[in-house]
């Protein structure tokens, strides 16, 4: 939304395609935007199945008129991963109320109680036009806006949504335009996530924004906008501002609602929320950039400020209004405009043809990073500023659990074994949507780890409200800053890898697994005993970053067995034990993900059990073979796979004579990897898995940033 800031029509269409492309590894199926026309109320949609490039062809063939300006401007764009509907033109975001357009929404997260709205809006005569549960939205907006005005009452914009959202049940990240409200915009969420950033030449006010709350429960419906009646650009009597139509506020109340003692109350209460005039109290030129992630909004402003849950920000000349949907006690009053760290430059694709294949070659740094102002490698001690005040809560805990999903919660699986070593309290791993589906028991003396790249998983956000419901202590390891896993739970810490954008998780692997190994670090510095065993992790960890560099030369030897080896394979075993299972099934993860091969991780103790029916001559097997206490048994299951006449792969340490001596009497090729302390030798095992799903991916053809199906993260439950 632009405010007192002329842009022509090209340039706000630029600005939402281009949010849409930094979006796009969110979920891709469809896009579409929904901008001014050339009367004051009427819209200009447009939409498209498939990739943000193919809705710029769309436009384009369209041909709107690109040179108009606008003053103040509200559009709204989308890119669909879909739940409900499948991708087609007509279950596109934007969706709309009726052909006129009256109400037009864009929406992530899921109407649960869509049936039931679809079939009381049918009764009432509304036609559908889209199998989505986003339409209910629009037609709902329109349903109560037409009755109340018949009614009488012509309600404010957030008024009205707050009327909506009381019909919702389910989960959502919504804006809404509307031709009876030009220029205003609703943002809306509850369970996914929005933020809004803010863009200003002049110096802003302040910087935070109250939420504002009617005097009292009886009168927050009063459908008068009372709440406008000193901020920004007025025109009490409707008519025109720099070109735009500005709403007549007197209507339905006349000038008694206009009363300068209540207004002057209400904006002596809120006085702060009117951040956006300048120091004089004259309007601020403003933008505004919403968005459910900063990425998209980083390049026009750093000044964000996060939506909580049940917050409707309604946006009108200038000025950021936030109201909440429900009364709650202990909601807090305000959000704070940050400045974010991130920048742009990091989030793009730099010399790398694949986001995917940069993040992987990112790691000596990343990892680096997780551990940068944290690690005292001299006097070999962990500082994990996040968490130091909940430590000792924490070491009285009887059980501790970790939550995540897909490769976040591979990271806890090969992180386990070293936090119970360490900690000596008992670990479950738990994914998170089985974790809900079992309802499982939870104390308020436990400890509950939410581990997410994206911090917005919906699962995992799920189980941690479980949690907080049964008043356990959650420490989150999140690495987007000011992702809703980070900012609900109690503690915890930022895996800081830096964005990621590949659909397929790389580097936030690497550095959760520092994390949580810092994380286990420091739960154990007041014990005399494991004084040794925490030396050699810390000096281990020390060498991680160079390690990693020494394995990615292994490139040039896995492209060859990608193109040679495993091509054209259809299915591919990974076996591993101990530390390695999870390095298995990460490994299998990554190749399924990208290069849409089947491929298993099966715990080499379990394959005598079962997958070894599967294995001849043919099936391509990679087996870690590097050195700890397990190594017999790895060798005696590899042998097991020999003996079937199987060709293995072994990843395995540099000059290992066990493997060089097999290596002589049986066909099986190795990737050397070097040699580190057993509970971080996945750190080094994962990277040529890595590789070699990025490079049976690109061998196939596959857009490996955006494979079929997937998205980055998952707001849906
Ligand atoms: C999606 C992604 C995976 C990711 C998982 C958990 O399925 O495709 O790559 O591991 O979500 O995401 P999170 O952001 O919670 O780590």
């Amino acid at each position: 939304c632009n405010f007192l800031v002329e842009r022509s029509r090209g340039e706000i269409i630029d600005t939402l395609v281009e949010g849409l492309q930094r979006l796009e590894y969110r979920g891709y199926d469809s896009t579409g935007i929904a901008i001014d026309g050339d009367q004051v109320d009427s819209t200009l949609v447009y939409k498209q199945i498939g990739k943000v490039s193919a809705l710029k062809e769309e436009i384009a063939e369209q041909n709107p008129n690109r040179e108009v300006t606008f003053a103040s401007h509200c559009g709204i764009a989308h890119t669909r991963w879909a739940t409900h509907g499948e991708p087609k033109q007509s279950n596109c975001h934007p969706q709309i109320s009726d052909p006129h357009c009256d109400f037009v929404i864009v929406h992530n997260g899921i109407i649960t109680n869509f049936r039931e709205l679809k079939t009381l809006l049918l009764n009432k005569g509304y036609k559908f036009e889209s199998d989505t549960d986003t339409e209910c939205i629009a037609k709902l907006f329109k349903h109560l806006y037409d009755t109340n005005l018949q009614n009488g009452h012509e309600l404010d914009f957030h008024e009205l949504t707050k009327l909506v959202l009381l019909e919702l049940e389910g989960s959502y990240g919504l804006l809404c335009r509307s031709s009876h409200y030009p220029d205003e915009v609703i943002a809306t969420r509850k369970g996914s996530p929005l933020l809004i950033g803010v863009k200003s030449d002049k110096k802003l006010k302040v910087d935070f924004v109250d939420v504002e709350f009617p005097d009292d429960d009886s009168k927050p419906e009063t459908p008068l906008g009372y709440n406008k009646v000193n901020g920004g650009l007025k025109n009490l009597n409707g008519g025109t501002v720099n070109g735009r139509k500005m709403r007549p506020y007197e209507q339905n109340g006349g000038q008694n609602n206009l009363l300068p003692i209540a207004a002057n109350e209400f904006n002596l209460r809120h006085s702060q929320s009117r951040a956006f005039l300048s120091e004089d109290g004259t309007p601020n030129p403003v933008e505004f950039f919403l968005s459910s992630d900063a990425s998209s909004v980083v390049k026009h402003t750093k000044k964000v400020l996060f939506l909580e849950d049940n917050d409707i920000a309604h946006i009108y000349d200038g000025e950021i209004h936030i109201h909440r949907s429900r009364r709650e006690v202990g909601a807090s009053m305000t959000r704070s405009i940050q400045t974010l760290e991130m920048e742009l430059a990091q989030i793009m694709k730099g010399p790398y043809t694949h986001f995917m294949q940069k993040e992987i070659f990112e790691q000596p740094e990343s990892t680096f990073n997780t551990m940068r102002g944290r690690t005292d490698f001299e006097n070999n001690s962990i500082m994990l500023g996040g968490l130091k005040a909940w430590l000792p809560a924490i070491r009285r805990a009887r059980r501790l659990i970790m939550v995540a999903c897909g490769t976040s919660y591979h990271s806890c699986l090969a992180t386990r074994s070293i936090f119970e070593e360490l900690s000596e309290i008992p670990v479950c791993v738990e994914l998170a949507s089985d974790f809900l589906d079992r309802l499982s028991p939870v104390f308020r003396d436990d400890i509950c780890v939410f581990v997410s790249q994206s911090g917005e998983t919906a699962d995992t956000m799920l189980a941690l409200t479980y949690c907080l419901e049964r008043g356990a202590l959650t420490v989150g390891i999140v690495n987007s800053v000011g992702s809703s896993i980070s900012r609900v739970t109690h503690c915890g810490v930022h895996i800081n890898a830096g964005p990621e954008i590949g659909v397929a998780s790389t580097k936030a692997y690497t550095s959760q697994y520092i994390a949580l190994v810092m994380f286990a670090l420091s739960l154990s510095d007041d014990r005399v005993s494991k004084l040794e065993r925490r030396k050699e992790i810390i000096q281990g960890l020390k060498l991680i970053p160079e390690q990693i560099k020494e394995v990615l030369q292994l490139e040039d030897k896995i492209k060859y067995l990608c193109e040679n080896d495993l091509k054209d394979q259809k299915s591919l075993l990974l076996l591993g034990r101990g530390y390695q299972f999870a390095s298995a099934l990460e490994g299998a993860l990554k190749i399924k993900e990208i290069s849409y091969m089947h491929s298993e991780g099966v715990l080499a103790g379990e394959l005598k059990h079962g997958v070894l029916a599967l294995v001849d001559e043919n099936l391509p097997i990679i087996a870690f073979g590097t050195r700890d206490s397990l190594f017999p048994k790895v060798v005696s299951s590899i042998e097991q796979v020999t003996a079937r006449k199987g060709h293995p792969i072994i990843i395995c340490n540099k000059n290992d004579e066990v493997w060089e001596n097999k290596a002589k009497s049986i066909n099986m090729q190795t990737l050397e990897v070097p040699q580190t302390v057993d509970c971080l030798q996945g750190l080094l095992n994962i990277i040529p898995l890595q590789l070699i799903s990025y490079w049976l991916a690109v061998n196939k053809g596959i857009d490996v940033d955006f494979p079929r199906n997937l998205a980055k993260s998952v707001t849906v439950e």
